[in-house]
């Protein structure tokens, strides 16, 4: 009796590990065959009963129909499973119920977002891009703009020079872009230029030594300073929105005459007067009437055409419109700052 009820737990054993291993639908058969088919090993077992005592039969059948039962059940599970194809593929279950992985999404960085918004609302106007090198030539950065070397606002626009070269520098403006385009091809001429520019600042909230600037220049017979004012309120209108006005400051440009400044009245406080507008105005870009040096200079005929441009900061201006204090945080790379917007 101790014997059979040995080899009744061997088998059961045996056939645990059979069903568990079986990973296709013929394995599972030849299990199912070597355990629970008419010459299987329960059978054989079974054949045992007629050996023991007749006191002993009715006990050792209970464990064998037990046995039966278990490996029955062995065998259901696996067929589940190998059914399922999961054993075969061995691949981890895909629960479609589990909530997703949220991809990270990379996003424009806000300046890249702002330069692009302007250089659409321009492009709308009729503007096309146009682009220049970072690494300019002194002649274009300041001598065809009318600042011959020794005019004093060559200060203002001073820059850093490339060592042991007095002639090529990091522009300091996307001006000298107006007179690469201007030498490129004849008028009409409307044109923005996005770019990055340098100056030696000394850096804090509202300044960098390098920058981003969008330049605008038009040039044709008859236009005049109303085209410039029409086309720069448009601009601020559909950058700040339609309440937005504009008024213009006279100014200095050597590359001008007349040149001005415009302000936007104050989008924070309607142009009452507030902390950040002092006074209910905001500076925003620099323009004017092209000087008829600069065209003399690219060889257009000043009696014939005339034009605008202009000239602003892109930091300032996505610094306004997303209520960003401080330049140094576009800088910085901090993930946190960037990936609000
Ligand atoms: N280049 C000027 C600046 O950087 C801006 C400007 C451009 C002014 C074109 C007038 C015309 O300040």
């Amino acid at each position: 009796m101790s014997g059979l009820k040995d080899a009744i737990e061997s088998v059961r054993k045996a056939a645990a590990e059979a069903f568990a291993s079986a990973t296709s639908p013929e394995a599972l058969e030849s299990a199912r065959t070597e355990y629970l088919g008419r010459k299987g090993q329960v059978r054989e077992l079974m054949t045992k009963l007629g050996t023991l005592a007749a006191e002993e039969r009715p006990i050792a059948g209970k464990l064998i129909n037990d046995l039966k039962e278990d490996i029955t059940r062995f065998f259901e599970e696996s067929a589940a499973t190998v059914a399922h194809g999961r054993k075969a593929q061995k691949a981890p279950i895909l629960d479609v119920t589990l909530p997703g992985t949220k991809p990270r999404m990379g996003r424009v960085h806000p300046l890249t977002w702002a330069m692009q918004e302007i250089v659409e609302i321009f492009g709308r106007m009729g503007f096309t891009a146009a682009y220049g090198p970072e690494v300019e030539t002194v002649h274009n950065n300041y001598e065809c703009l009318n600042m011959p070397l020794d005019h004093p606002s060559r200060d203002a626009f001073d820059t850093f020079f490339i060592k042991d070269r007095a002639d090529i520098l990091l522009r300091s403006h996307t001006s000298p872009v107006q007179v690469r385009s201007m030498m490129a091809a004849q008028p009409p001429l409307r044109i923005v230029v996005p770019g990055r520019t340098y100056r030696p600042d000394t850096i804090d909230a509202t300044h960098g030594a390098m920058f981003s600037q969008v330049e605008g220049l038009v040039v044709d017979t008859d236009i005049a300073m109303a085209d410039l004012k029409f086309c720069l309120d448009s601009f601020a209108k559909a950058y700040f929105g339609g309440a937005v006005r504009t008024r213009f400051r006279p100014h200095f440009f050597p590359f001008t005459e007349p040149s001005a400044e415009m302000d936007v009245s104050c989008i924070f406080c309607g142009a009452e007067g507030c902390r950040i507008c002092k006074g209910g105005w905001i500076e925003v870009l620099g323009c004017g009437m092209v000087h008829p040096n600069v065209f003399r200079a690219v060889g257009y005929d000043p009696e014939k055409y005339t034009g605008f441009a202009f000239g602003m900061g892109v930091e300032r201006l996505c610094m306004l419109k997303q209520c960003v204090n401080d330049l140094r945080l576009f800088f910085e790379n901090d993930i946190r700052f960037l990936s609000q917007f």
